[in-house]
């Protein structure tokens, strides 16, 4: 096991790597303790949650909405959880947004933990805080920025992902590699899923390095008020298009890097051979690169994107790979590409 901390504005978070449920750290009381999952792991994991006090919540972004949390609280009551109970959301990043969520807001905030379960929780939902959840089609639109207390890693868990699952985390790294690391991105070139599924050792270090880069962006902007917002490359157009077509998170957000590729080809000079570069690695990695979507209604729902500062969108593109840059674009010139060049 590997252990290392982030801090935060005026919290500590612990990162136990290569961990187990055995690892759980001296400051868990099992008693007080509830763990929420979904449908699928409870159904791989029901044996080794014995003994704890599980909430199952059913699995998917459709429920990543108010009458699930609204279900989970009756349960809370139920169970009498108090001020001292500490939850644990063990699960993809649908259970991971939840979890922190409820913790946020249930008796005005309890202690809370996460265990990621799917590549795309591990390199990027469970870390950084932001909790909540969709209002119909709208992609988290209600939540809080909250830290867990500890996020705990037992890749032995990824043995039952869905290989589709597999797929979709590979979008974040991705975008991580786009924003902020060219040095990954030629490592990615050089691979392909098997292979990391494969080589453990290689996979712990593809994950440890993603949790670096997004732990070090948020530690140095928690509120996104400016390098965060880095972190939205490809999820403008993604979480548009994501609830409107129960697209994979994974595939919303390929489509989207995709889309603001080509904007930035436009805007910032980004070469046409990187652009390329780009499309065939998210191909190599089994990723859509192309999708046909009603315009009109994406944009109503861009519009409503948590980026949009009055008149504009702090739109996400890239200056080359591994550069990322946040440019302020105005809603009607974003209209025109919408409707006109896409
Ligand atoms: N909070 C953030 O910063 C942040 C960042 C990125 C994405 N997200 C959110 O994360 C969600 C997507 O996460 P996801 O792709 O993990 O979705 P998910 O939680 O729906 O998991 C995908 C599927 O895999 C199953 N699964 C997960 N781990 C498994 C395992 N080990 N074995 C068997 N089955 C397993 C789940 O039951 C589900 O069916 C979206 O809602 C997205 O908005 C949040």
């Amino acid at each position: 096991m590997k252990e290392f901390s982030y801090h935060f504005s005026g919290k500590e978070t612990r990162y136990y790597l290569d961990a187990g449920f055995a690892d759980m750290p001296p400051v868990i009381n099992r008693k007080g303790c509830i763990v929420i999952t979904d449908t699928n792991l409870y159904q791989h994991y029901a044996p080794l949650l014995e003994g704890w006090q599980t909430i199952v919540i059913p699995a998917g972004e459709q429920y990543k909405q108010q009458s699930t949390i609204d279900d989970i609280i009756r349960r809370l009551i139920e169970m009498e959880a108090d001020r001292t109970s500490f939850i644990i959301g063990m699960g993809g990043g649908v259970v991971t947004d939840i979890a922190g969520y409820v913790a946020g807001i249930y008796l005005r905030g309890v202690r809370f933990a996460l265990m990621p379960t799917s590549i795309l929780a591990m390199v990027d939902a469970a870390i950084g805080g932001k909790n909540g959840i969709d209002i119909g089609i709208y992609k988290n639109l209600v939540g809080l920025i909250r830290q867990p207390d500890f996020i705990l890693y037992d890749y032995s868990l990824l043995d039952t992902l869905p290989a589709e699952e597999w797929v979709n985390g590979f979008a974040e790294v991705i975008k991580h590699a786009c924003i902020k690391d060219a040095t990954l991105f030629e490592l990615l070139q050089s691979k392909d899923i098997a292979y990391f599924k494969t080589n453990k050792e290689a996979l712990g270090a593809l994950i440890e390095r993603n949790i670096h880069i997004k732990s070090t962006v948020v530690a140095g902007d928690e509120r996104e008020s400016g390098e965060r917002r880095l972190l939205n490359f490809g999820h403008t157009f993604g979480h548009a298009i994501e609830n409107l077509y129960q697209l994979p998170h994974g595939h919303a957000v390929s489509i989207g890097m995709v889309i603001a590729a080509a904007i930035s080809q436009e805007m910032t000079g980004f070469s046409a051979v990187s652009n390329e570069s780009l499309v065939q690695l998210l191909q190599q990695y089994q990723l859509p690169v192309q999708f046909s979507f009603d315009k009109a209604k994406a944009f109503s729902i861009l519009k409503m994107d948590k980026k949009r500062e009055k008149e504009a969108m702090n739109f996400i593109l890239l200056q080359s790979i591994g550069e990322g840059i946040v440019q302020s674009i105005p809603l009607t010139q974003m209209e025109s590409i919408v409707m006109q060049r896409l």
